[in-house]
């Protein structure tokens, strides 16, 4: 066990099957984002991440290249870089082959083993930086490692625009939760996808070669193999809708025909036609993000956007 390492107490089969069936039990029935990333699950992201319609990835990665040369002139000498994730992205290498002489690179996330591998490769790359893996839950605050080079300021990192993936409330409370891990002269570099034409949003969720849709009725498939639901995942299609009034994507999977799914010791009604949320992505206006990110106390200092303006990534410090 890694010593600097924040462990959740494990919940039992029986209190998640319990949580799946209430959220099957709102009025609005909806499945935690969670379960979208088994084996199967992380492969088709990774494959969503390289398809021509989801413009975030690589657009993100370009503005990431074109603006690194501003972004290590802000950060100085012997910052801390700490991601909000595993930090497996092509992104990470940029920042790593970019910022000058970091004191460490503390890599944050739940799932363990994808972490620590992912570390371990990075500390090939880079045998230079202090790489300190870090397994816990980033949405709660969590003890930071001291690294062997005091660092001059801490830099969170949260790229993928994996921010709109919370709810208006949590999205301030896990900027809280960034706010306290950067401590005093902290900052934070933040990718945050902007608010568009609706046509090009609804594409990026909805490719042409059916990854996105895979990927979404893959949750099934998942919930039927750990907790021995009988959910018919061919029943279910795939909906991603732009709901303009709020701003965001809304994934859905859609039953065709009534369904009966049986789930630890419930039985589910599912109308046809009814869906079930899987998963929100907000978009932003530049001023909903400044003001989103002063009510958890930061100040942007500096936006970089592509010359679209279909994202943005943002260095954000403590007011
Ligand atoms: N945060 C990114 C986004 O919302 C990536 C992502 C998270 C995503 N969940 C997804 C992409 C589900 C497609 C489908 O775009």
């Amino acid at each position: 066990m890694l010593e600097n390492t924040v462990r959740q107490a494990a919940t039992t089969d029986a209190e998640e099957v319990r949580s799946i069936v209430e959220g099957l039990s709102r009025p609005e029935k909806m499945i935690s984002p969670k379960y979208f990333y088994d084996e199967t699950g992380s492969k088709l992201f990774d494959e969503i991440t390289k398809l021509p319609e989801y413009y975030p990835t690589q657009t993100e990665l370009g503005i990431m290249r074109s603006c690194v040369g501003e972004i290590a002139a802000l950060a100085g000498e012997q910052a801390s870089l700490i991601e909000f994730g595993s930090g497996s992205s092509l992104k990470t290498h940029v920042l790593l082959q970019n910022l000058r002489s970091l004191a460490a690179y503390v890599p944050v996330d739940i799932s363990e083993e994808h972490l620590l591998a992912s570390a371990e490769a990075l500390r090939g790359d880079y045998p230079h930086i202090e790489i300190i893996p870090v397994v816990a839950d980033f949405t709660k605050p969590f003890e930071l490692p001291t690294p062997a080079i005091m660092p001059v300021k801490n830099i969170v990192y949260f790229p993928g625009s994996t921010i709109g993936n919370f709810e208006h409330e949590d999205s301030r409370a896990l900027l809280e939760v960034m706010y306290g891990e950067a401590g005093a002269n902290g900052a934070l570099l933040i990718g945050v996808d902007l608010q568009k034409d609706t046509a090009i949003l609804e594409r990026a969720y909805n490719d042409s070669a059916g990854v996105t849709a895979a990927f979404n009725r893959n949750m099934l498939t998942h919930l039927n193999r750990e907790f021995g639901s009988d959910f018919n995942v061919e029943a279910y299609r795939h909906d991603a809708l732009y709901n303009v009034d709020k701003g965001r994507i809304e994934l859905r999977l859609v039953a065709e025909s009534a369904q009966t799914v049986r789930l630890g010791d419930a039985s589910i009604e599912i109308d046809a036609g009814e869906g079930i949320l899987t998963e929100y992505s907000h978009k932003y206006t530049l001023e909903g993000f400044a003001e989103l990110a002063a009510s958890a106390g930061f100040t942007v200092e500096r936006v970089w956007t592509d010359e679209d303006k279909l994202f943005s990534v943002q260095y954000l410090v403590r007011d």
